[in-house]
């Protein structure tokens, strides 16, 4: 027995430890109601009574080693833990608080609804999941007109009459039918077509659209409009109109800004033209109007549409559309400093 209690007595003294659960089963182990000392206490009845005054001094002496070890370490961890939250080292740095950045498509985004607001374009926003009325028959493209073949579509199973809008056009035609002109609107979103993921192209990407309806409302109107985007957005003011089509406008027309050549990337983007383009425009197609209850003969507009990715690639000289959706975050981080 001498020689267990001496064994607990030196195991007691060794211990230490900064974690308050293994302090508390170090207490039931020794103190606890059937610990390790209380087991002494009891086989203590059967010593010898000559050895008795011995025993029991180094019993108490094992009891109070033990006692206070616990309080000693508990005071240990209640002041370390103190000084952590309350006072600690005052003249030491702050902690850092990491700031997080917002996505680059949102950041260009934001930037495009700027410049339209500063010339009176509100923003409106419609469903993503479309019905075939809005992205298709209302913009002049009725059933199995051939130009439904320029944007692959995700047709949804259950339903044929449902899709994913291919295009952010969609939002014209619900914008017209809940409002009277002016109008006077942009509209950002969430646009999906069924087509390879590659370096230039995704499956789902995002488009800005703006719709301008009021009387008298011209070609040349559009053409301003269109300068004033390119300057305030890139800071460049040489446009060209190339004639196009889309069954929505007419006539129709794709829009190029003059990029320059001055640094070899210039020649790359614009494959040595100079010339890049941004968007597609044109006068609003009085059919549409018409499916939208507006007055043709009272009443003309222009629209035009652009890819987000697009223009942020260009922008941030970013040379692959997938990067934005990979949420690496080596390449978000870099547009901390841009708001
Ligand atoms: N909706 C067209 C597209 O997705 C872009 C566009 C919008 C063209 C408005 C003209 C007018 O390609």
């Amino acid at each position: 027995m001498k020689q267990k209690i001496i064994d607990y007595l030196n195991d007691i003294q060794a211990f230490s430890t900064d974690n308050s659960e293994s302090i508390e089963a170090f207490r039931i182990k020794y103190l606890g109601s059937k610990g390790i000392i209380k087991e002494l206490f009891a086989d203590f009845k059967q010593v010898e009574p000559a050895l008795k005054k011995e025993i029991g001094q180094s019993l108490n002496k094992l009891r109070n080693t033990a006692t206070d070890k616990i309080n000693e370490l508990k005071e240990n961890l209640e002041t370390v833990g103190s000084e952590k939250n309350i006072y600690g080292d005052l003249t030491r740095p702050g902690e850092q608080i990491e700031l997080g950045s917002r996505h680059p498509i949102s950041i260009v985004k934001n930037q495009i609804i700027d410049v339209f607001s500063r010339i009176g374009f509100t923003v409106s926003e419609g469903p993503e999941i479309e019905d075939d009325w809005h992205n298709f028959t209302a913009l002049n493209l009725p059933e199995y007109h051939p130009a439904r073949d320029m944007q692959d579509t995700f047709f949804i199973e259950k339903d044929p009459d449902m899709l994913l809008r291919t295009h952010t056009s969609s939002v014209q035609v619900r914008y017209m039918e809940n409002n009277k002109p002016p109008i006077r609107t942009i509209s950002p979103g969430r646009v999906f077509r069924n087509e390879d993921i590659s370096a230039r192209a995704h499956c789902i990407f995002h488009q800005i659209e703006g719709l301008y309806i009021d009387t008298d409302v011209s070609f040349a109107d559009l053409k301003q409009t269109l300068l004033y985007f390119t300057k305030e957005m890139f800071g460049k003011s040489k446009i060209r109109l190339r004639p196009s089509y889309f069954p929505f406008t007419e006539p129709s027309a794709e829009v190029d800004i003059y990029w320059g050549l001055e640094t070899e990337t210039d020649y790359r983007i614009t494959k040595g033209t100079g010339w890049l383009e941004i968007m597609g425009c044109g006068m609003v197609d009085p059919n549409v109007l018409k499916n939208a209850n507006i007055d043709p003969e009272v009443y003309t507009g222009y629209a035009f549409g652009m890819g987000i990715e697009r223009i942020a690639m260009l922008l941030y000289q970013i040379p692959d559309i997938r990067m934005f959706y990979e949420n690496d975050i080596r390449f978000l981080e870099q547009f901390k400093s841009v708001m």
